[in-house]
């Protein structure tokens, strides 16, 4: 905490170390200075009303989120708390709180970006599960109408076989009716409230929603889930989204390889359920290693580089970690661990903190 003392010119007489560092002049330069110095200049006038009323001994204290201009010209944020002493002048102490304030203002921007992301790989799961689960009913459909049709070439026509035809066809566009419904309301907004989630069901739906691209690829799949997992308490439709863009992830990095197998694990134990997923795919270059977790980093021509970054936040929004496996041997490996049992207070602590981005600084699209 940046410690420092105003005389009765309202220069400063005295400044500790943290503070000369979080201005970057020294204490005998602070000394020729007075705080509207270093404060930049919209915000003087407000500063100049409650030092003129310390000084009067209207206030004894105050309070204020303000911000200061340091020497190099760099403007951050601060919090500053100043108790007048009679006579004598004042001391300040100020925190640093630029971060938090730059993380607050890429709140928003991160909101929106991660929503339309969100969105977009939830209707991309949609697009895919529909038409690999709408496929079956439709070739059914069209098989059951020309063999309608051939019955109905004889001479003289097969009504009952007709019949049988329509209604194989009445019943399989009903199936297709019903595929959409289920698929429809796994993504109503209802759904995004905290619930109870079973990891294992969870893991064995995504795959399910997966199984059209696993088989085009020809991932041999296997799965470890542990019978005796807990269910967590969580968002169920952001944790299938970080199951889904974990597993895309793996199928996408598994494209440059013959040998194409993927491992789903799922443990608990020491208050935690921990998630595997495994591949056998291109890995990733050490170099890289550090920087796949922060937004739009992607080595992928079509990549958005938000996969990651969505998953981490989301796992640390549930009180959990995400990590890439270090030194996997061939593949990759990514692990996320979720608490059991975490309160209805963690959960709101952690939310508040769950969009701060890894990189606040850079531009966002
Ligand atoms: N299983 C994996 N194997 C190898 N590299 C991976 C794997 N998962 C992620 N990566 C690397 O991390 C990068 C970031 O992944 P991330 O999911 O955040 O973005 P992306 O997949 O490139 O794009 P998208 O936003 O569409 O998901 C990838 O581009 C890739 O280089
Ligand atoms: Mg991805």
């Amino acid at each position: 905490m940046g410690v420092t003392v105003l005389g009765k010119t309202q220069h400063f007489t005295a400044a500790n170390s943290t503070f000369q560092s979080m201005v970057g002049y020294t204490e005998d330069e602070l000394k020729k200075l007075t705080p509207l110095d270093i404060t930049p200049a919209g915000d003087r006038e407000a500063n100049r009303v409650v030092l003129k009323e310390l000084q009067r001994g209207k206030r004894q204290h105050y309070e204020l989120t303000k911000r200061l201009q340091r020497k190099d010209g760099e403007v951050i944020w601060v919090q500053l708390y100043v108790f007048g002493i009679p006579d004598q002048g004042a001391v300040g102490m100020t925190v640093n709180i630029t971060e938090k304030m730059r993380a607050e203002n890429a709140l928003q921007v991160a909101r929106a970006e991660l929503a339309r992301s969100a969105h977009v790989s939830r209707m991309g799961a949609m697009t895919a599960s529909i038409a690999h689960e709408i496929n079956q009913p439709l070739a059914a459909i069209v098989a059951n109408a020309s063999a309608g049709l051939r019955w109905m070439d004889r001479t003289p026509p097969h009504l009952n076989e007709i019949r049988e035809s329509f209604e194989q066809i009445g019943q399989e566009g009903r199936r297709a009716a019903e595929v959409i419904d289920s698929i429809r309301s796994m993504f109503k907004s209802k759904e995004l409230a905290h619930v109870s989630v079973d990891l294992n069901q969870l893991i064995r739906e995504v795959l399910a929603l997966l199984e059209g691209p696993i088989q085009k690829h020809g991932i041999a799949m296997h799965t470890e889930l542990d019978d005796a997992l807990v269910s967590v308490t969580g968002n169920r439709v952001q944790l299938q989204q970080v199951l889904f863009n974990l597993l895309t992830n793996a199928i996408e990095a598994m494209e440059s390889v013959a040998n194409r197998s993927m491992l789903v694990r799922s443990e608990f134990g020491n208050g935690e359920v921990k998630v595997t997923v495994e591949d056998s795919g291109s890995g990733i270059d050490p170099k890289d290693i550090d920087k796949i977790f922060s937004s739009f980093f992607t080595t992928k021509v079509e990549g958005m580089g938000m996969g990651l970054s969505i998953c981490r936040s989301i796992v640390e929004s549930h009180g959990g970690r995400l990590s890439a496996l270090r030194g996997h041997a061939q593949g990759a490996a990514f692990q996320f661990t979720l608490p059991i049992g975490m309160s209805d207070t963690d959960r709101k602590l952690k939310c508040r903190s769950v969009w701060l981005w890894r990189q606040p600084g850079r531009a966002y699209r």
